[in-house]
C-alpha cells in the first residue's frame, strides 16, 4: 500500500518534521571534546553517520544551542563514542544540562586528546576536518585518528525511545574475546545439541573461555559437568570473517541426568546423530571424529592451521595440574 501522498505546503511544521525524522533508526553517541579552558565537554548525540573511508570520514551534527556548542565550533579534534545497550543512563546524563556529566564516566584521552569513553561499544578519535553551516546545526566532520571497537550489542534509537537492536552476533560468542567456545557433551552414549532456531541443531555454548565445571542454561538453571573429564577437544575457524571455535568435550555428572532440560536442548543417541541437521561442516567432522575417538577411549586435541590441521593424540584422562613451589612463585 502506498503511503498517503505528501502535502507539500512551503511552510513545514517543525514539531511533525521531528516527529517524521525520529522515524529513522539510529545508534547513540556520545560526542566529546575539550573546551578552551581544558574541560571534558559532550553531548548526546544520534546524527552520527559514516561518510568516507578514504580519506576516513565521519560527521555529526552539533545544535547551536547547546551549552557545548562553543567548545565543539572551536575544537581542533573531537571523538565520538557509540554506546551499547546498557547505556541508556550515560545517554541521559550527556543529553542534560549536568555541569559535572563526566562524573559518571570513565574516560581517557588516546591521540587528539579528546574524552574517549573507556566503557562503550566503539570510539571513534578524530581531528576536525571541516565544518559545515547548516541551518540550526553544524555539520561537524572529523578525520579518523584512531578507533576501537567491541562485539557488544548497540544501544538503537527511533521515535524519541531507546530501542534494543536484537544481538547481531552468533550465540556463545564471547564479548571480550570473539569466540565462539562450545562444549561436545555426552551423557550415558547420548549428546547434547541445541536447537539453533533456524531447523537446525548446533552444540551448546559457554559465556565464558575458561572450562567451566557447569554448563549454564538460559533459564538460569546449569548441568554439572565431570571436571576430569573435561578437556579441549578442537580449535578452529569456519571463515576468515567468522569468529573462531573453541570446543570442549566433556561429560554430564550423573546428578544432571534426570534434571528437565530447557525445550531447545535435547540428547541424541550417539548412534542417531542428526548430522544432516548440523549446520557447519567443521562441527559434523568433529561429531565424527568424537565417535571414534571414543570407540577406543583415546580422545586428540584438533587445532586448525593453515596446511589443513592437526591432530595430537592423549592417552589418558586429564590431570590436575600439580604446580611445584617454584612454578608458583
Ligand atoms: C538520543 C538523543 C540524540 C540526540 N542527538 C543530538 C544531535 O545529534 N545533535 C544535537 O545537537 N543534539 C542532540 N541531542 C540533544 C543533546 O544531547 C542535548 O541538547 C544536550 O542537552 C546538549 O548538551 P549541552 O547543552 O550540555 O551541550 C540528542 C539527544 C538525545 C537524547
Amino acid at each position: 500500500m502506498l503511503a498517503p501522498a505528501p502535502h507539500i505546503e512551503t511552510a513545514i511544521d517543525p514539531i511533525a518534521l521531528r516527529r517524521a525524522f525520529g522515524t529513522f533508526v539510529t545508534g547513540v553517541t556520545i560526542i566529546t571534546t575539550v573546551d578552551a579552558d581544558g574541560n571534558p565537554r559532550g553531548m548526546t548525540a544520534n546524527s552520527f553517520t559514516s561518510v568516507s573511508l578514504d580519506p576516513p570520514l565521519l560527521l555529526v551534527c552539533v545544535g547551536k544551542s547547546a551549552s557545548s556548542f562553543p567548545a565543539f565550533n572551536e575544537a581542533k579534534s573531537f571523538a565520538v563514542n557509540l554506546l551499547h545497550e546498557g547505556q541508556t543512563e550515560v545517554s541521559g546524563v550527556f543529553a542534560s544540562k549536568s555541569v559535572d556529566k563526566f562524573q559518571s564516566v570513565n574516560h581517557d584521552r588516546v591521540h587528539t586528546g579528546a574524552p574517549v569513553l573507556t566503557d562503550c561499544l566503539t570510539w571513534f578519535d578524530c581531528t576536525t576536518h571541516n565544518r559545515i553551516d547548516a541551518g540550526d546545526h553544524v555539520i561537524l566532520i572529523g578525520q579518523v585518528q584512531a578507533f576501537g571497537t567491541t562485539p557488544s550489542a548497540p544501544l538503537g534509537f527511533c521515535r524519541g525511545r531507546y530501542a534494543n537492536v536484537k544481538d547481531p552476533l552468533p550465540s556463545g560468542w564471547l564479548a571480550s574475546h570473539g569466540m565462539v567456545v562450545g562444549y561436545l557433551i555426552e551423557a550415558d552414549g547420548n549428546i547434547l545439541l541445541r536447537a539453533d532456531g533456524k531447523g537446525g541443531w548446533v552444540l551448546p555454548s559457554a559465556k565464558r573461555r575458561i572450562a567451566d565445571n557447569e554448563l549454564k542454561l538460559d533459564d538460569g538453571g546449569a548441568l554439572t559437568l565431570l571436571p576430569e573429564n573435561t578437556f579441549l577437544y578442537s580449535v578452529f575457524d569456519v571463515a576468515d570473517s567468522d569468529p573462531g571455535y573453541l570446543i570442549y568435550r566433556a561429560r554430564l555428572s550423573h546428578d544432571s541426568m534426570g534434571v528437565a532440560l530447557p525445550p531447545d536442548l535435547r540428547f541424541f543417541s550417539i548412534d542417531n546423530l542428526p548430522y544432516d541437521a548440523v549446520p557447519t561442516r567443521e562441527v559434523r567432522a568433529m561429531l565424527r571424529r568424537y565417535l571414534r575417538e571414543r570407540h577406543d577411549a583415546r580422545f586428540g586435541i584438533y587445532m586448525d592451521s593453515r596446511d589443513g590441521g592437526r591432530l595430537a593424540m592423549i592417552d589418558g584422562d586429564a590431570q590436575p595440574w600439580l604446580q611445584t613451589p617454584r612454578e608458583q612463585s
